[in-house]
């Protein structure tokens, strides 16, 4: 994207290169290169649009991007906000301002306790239209019944979510307009939870949490900071930019905006390979799938062309255009290879790295086709000599059918970051998804902590359910692709 020569006093509105250098963590040399081009890698845009939102500076009209009187609306949009009650009400405010940048029509609930902090007049002024409070109430009823407004929206949008809220919809309680709407609607739900740390570590609000992900409702987890009462730790409520930017990829999601993931071509591996030693025995890993089948699921989700070329696992399988069941890596070597050109691979697998032939050190031959039989013989020593597996992503990414943007894992146990920067250079890849897979922490769970490390960055996103990485990972590529 070009942008009219505007980049300098965009970067000296962000502070100067040294500071812009030094929040996106790259080097000054970059910054002036980037001046001098007037032009900025897309690959950039969200960590710049991140610092922007923490300077609370406008950059859009720089950038061009996510502009909002550009947004192609394919239909009417309709979206419910649910205010809950929390101090973080506040913040609702600002995604009421974002949102009616766009054509999109609002409706907007707030909770008995949310108007403890703000009011209805208040958000009633700002969306231009009443806000409703109250089940049981003639005038509305007359006006739009309750089941219909839980069946308009394309998105039902609840921040702040506070933990009353979670167990309601976890436990199907409809006991107000906010939680009877939630019950009587088949629109997506996404939560933005606040609450006092204590409040979102308890036992109870994380069971909720666990269970309502599993509904497919989706969270902008709260973020780790100081906490308005003046404790600290993980609850405080997303930045309303993303939880906005989330509102947005759900709509692309549904269609009802724009998606530029539609008939992009993706493929995907996930899950172990088994090298089988003897009819019987194999070598293998401990990975579950879990992530890899996540981003597939998410990508087809929005349209892209999915093609998951899988191990063996045991999770039910994602809805996407074609799966592939492979078992050795060389399996998966060719079938990858044979899928491609595509313009996406994300290599999640966790490919065995060596095949174990087993041998005898007496020169007595061992029969593939069978059993391997304890040694009887005292003398006969068994021995494993190790081959080598190709390298699939490595391969795929020096091959001349790459596809436009080659994104690769590492699975880490120490030096996590410096590992993965070397497997991203010496693989000549795009991206790498680095995690630390030491104690258990990743294979087999439903959370994930990664950094996403490209040539110039490196990322860390928090602890989340696996199906939040692959949401913003989309997010993430749509970006790089556009
Ligand atoms: O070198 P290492 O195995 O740690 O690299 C991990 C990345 O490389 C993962 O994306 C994995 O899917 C990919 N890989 C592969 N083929 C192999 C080994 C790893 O595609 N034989």
């Amino acid at each position: 994207m070009t942008l009219d020569n505007k980049i300098s006093n965009l970067i000296s509105l962000l502070g100067g290169t040294g500071q812009v250098a030094h929040h996106l963590n790259i080097k000054s040399s970059a910054i002036s290169n980037w001046k001098k081009l007037n032009k900025i890698p897309k690959n950039k845009y969200n960590s710049l649009i991140e610092l922007s939102n923490h300077l609370n500076i406008d950059i859009n009209s720089f950038l061009n991007t996510n502009n909002l009187n550009t947004m192609n609306l394919n239909k009417n949009i309709n979206v419910l906000l649910i205010i809950c009650g929390g101090i973080a009400a506040y913040k609702s405010l600002e995604i009421i301002r974002l949102i009616k940048k766009t054509e999109i029509d609002l409706d907007i609930v707030m909770t008995k306790s949310a108007q403890q902090f703000i009011t209805p007049l208040l958000v009633t002024s700002l969306n231009g239209k009443k806000c409703y409070v109250e089940l049981f109430s003639v005038e509305d009823e007359s006006k739009m019944n309750h089941i219909h407004l839980a069946r308009k929206p394309d998105v039902i949008l609840i921040s702040p979510a506070t933990a009353n809220i979670m167990a309601k919809l976890a436990c199907g309680i409809a006991d107000d307009l906010a939680s009877t709407l939630l019950l009587a609607t088949d629109s997506k739900i996404i939560l933005a939870p606040s609450m006092n740390p204590i409040m979102w570590n308890n036992i109870a609000t994380q069971a909720n949490y666990q269970t309502l992900v599993n509904r497919g409702v989706h969270f902008v987890d709260p973020e780790k900071g100081d906490m308005a009462c003046g404790e600290s730790g993980t609850g405080r409520l997303a930045e309303p930019k993303l939880i906005f930017n989330t509102l947005l990829s759900h709509l692309k999601k549904k269609n009802v905006l724009n998606n530029n993931l539609d008939g992009i071509s993706v493929i995907v591996t996930a899950g172990p390979t088994i090298e089988d030693i003897d009819p019987v025995r194999f070598v293998s890993n401990k990975s579950s799938g879990k992530q890899g089948f996540s981003i597939a699921s998410e990508l087809a989700d929005r349209g892209a062309l999915v093609t998951l070329i899988t191990g063996p696992v045991s999770i039910p399988l994602p809805k996407v255009n074609k799966i592939i069941h492979v078992k050795s890596a060389q399996e998966m070597f060719d079938k990858t290879f044979s899928e491609l050109p595509t313009t996406i691979i994300i290599c999640a697998a966790a490919v065995a790295d060596w095949k174990l032939i087993p041998e005898l050190n007496n020169s007595i031959i061992i029969d593939n086709n069978n059993k391997i039989k304890k040694l009887k013989n005292n003398n006969s020593i068994l021995t494993f000599k190790t081959i080598e597996n190709p390298d699939i992503l490595a391969s795929v990414a020096q091959t001349k059918e790459r596809p436009k943007l080659v994104i690769g894992f590492s699975a880490e146990t120490e030096n996590i970051i410096n590992n993965a920067k070397q497997k991203l250079i010496s693989k000549k890849i795009d991206l790498i998804i680095a995690n630390d897979v030491s104690e258990n922490k990743v294979f087999g769970s439903d959370y994930n902590k990664v950094f996403l490390i490209d040539k110039d960055s490196c990322e860390e996103w928090d602890s989340q359910n696996k199906k939040n990485i692959a949401f913003k990972l989309a997010d993430k590529i749509n970006n790089l692709l556009s």
